[in-house]
């Protein structure tokens, strides 16, 4: 079926990169589309800042040709806002989709109703998608990314996928976990092949707790969701998108890099993102690193004792310093 979204024709099963406030910034990025994914969304940006303050806050969304295609995430509860930023976006930016944040659990956007609280309010989360769909028009696709239901005795994921179809959208990213759940518990991935099953007519994408090739070749082999998303098993491990690719075309899934091999990475991710500028200056982006570095750091063996360095870095040099035992 042919769709808005050209990675979902002719059969393709796209590995989206997953939004990860904190993380999937530029450089990541790079790095995850260097290594298979095929799909990206930036991490979210507030409508409102985008409105009042888009010098500050377009630093968030930023990409390069190369991460194509990739979509901008918006989040908010005003449908002229939502509509207002997502035109301010596609005029500057031209992304490849606008998607709509419906899923985010955290106090400071569920608190102005923005995030996982509209699947509180459907009528709300569809005039916001009706209102972006027909500001972007022709225009661009709009893609939103949900949570199954607000709390364990208010799953309301199908319906929310059918009112989402009907404001337009051209696929729909599922979190299979509820807003009480945060990111405890398992992801319920029965409740998103219903949403598939429901909604044929738009591309469904996968997403909670994907850590193998072997998951993402079970949910292709079943022929129901049409894609997948992955956050943190690409946060601590981003090789997972080659991995994956490999398993699915031969069969056979490379080994991951050896400890060494993660040094290096995090050596290069740390020069990159210093040179990049992208967080300022040398201090404030070290720290933005600290926690990319500790991720990275989780498979290599007897990694304790470096950790408490990791966690203090200040230069790259240090960092040199740190992991030269283990190069
Ligand atoms: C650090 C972090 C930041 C996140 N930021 C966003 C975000 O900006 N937008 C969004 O839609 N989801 C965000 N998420 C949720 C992820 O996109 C994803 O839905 C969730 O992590 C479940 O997928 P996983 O089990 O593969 O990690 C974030 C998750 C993490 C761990």
């Amino acid at each position: 079926m042919s769709t808005a979204l050209a990675f979902f024709d002719e059969g393709q099963f796209p590995l989206y990169l997953a939004p990860m406030a904190g993380v999937t910034d530029p450089i990541f990025r790079s790095l995850c589309k260097e290594m298979g994914a095929d799909v990206m969304v930036t991490e979210f940006v507030s409508s409102v800042g985008v409105i009042k303050a888009w010098d500050r806050n377009r630093r968030y969304v930023q990409f390069i040709d190369e991460h194509r295609p990739l979509g901008v995430q918006i989040f908010g509860s005003s449908p002229e806002y939502m509509a207002a930023a997502a035109r301010i976006i596609w005029d500057e930016m031209r992304p490849s989709f606008i998607d709509i944040n419906a899923g985010c659990p955290v106090p400071k956007v569920v608190g102005k109703n923005g995030g996982s609280s509209l699947l509180r309010d459907l009528p709300l989360l569809n005039s916001i998608t009706s209102a972006v769909v027909a500001e972007m028009g022709s225009d661009c696709p709009v893609t939103a990314k949900i949570r199954i239901g607000w709390s364990p005795d208010s799953i309301n994921a199908i319906d929310c996928c059918h009112g989402l179809v009907d404001s337009g959208v051209a696929a729909i990213a599922i979190h299979g976990r509820t807003r009480s759940q945060q990111y405890g518990g398992q992801a319920n991935w029965d409740i998103i092949r219903e949403c598939a099953l429901a909604c044929p007519s738009v591309p469904i994408i996968g997403n909670g707790d994907i850590a193998s090739p072997e998951d993402v070749r079970r949910i292709k082999e079943e022929g129901i969701i049409r894609g997948v998303m992955i956050g943190r098993a690409a946060m601590n491990a981003p090789w997972i998108f080659s991995q994956c690719k490999s398993y699915l075309e031969t069969g056979t899934i490379p080994e991951s890099p050896s400890p060494q091999a993660r040094v290096e990475l995090m050596i290069r991710h740390t020069r990159l993102a210093l040179d990049s500028l992208h967080y300022g200056s040398d201090i404030a982006t070290m720290r933005a690193m600290r926690s990319r570095l500790l991720a990275y750091a989780k498979g290599i063996p007897g990694a304790k004792p470096l950790r408490v360095q990791l966690a203090r870095v200040e230069s790259l040099e240090q960092l040199q310093e740190i992991l030269s035992p283990l190069r």
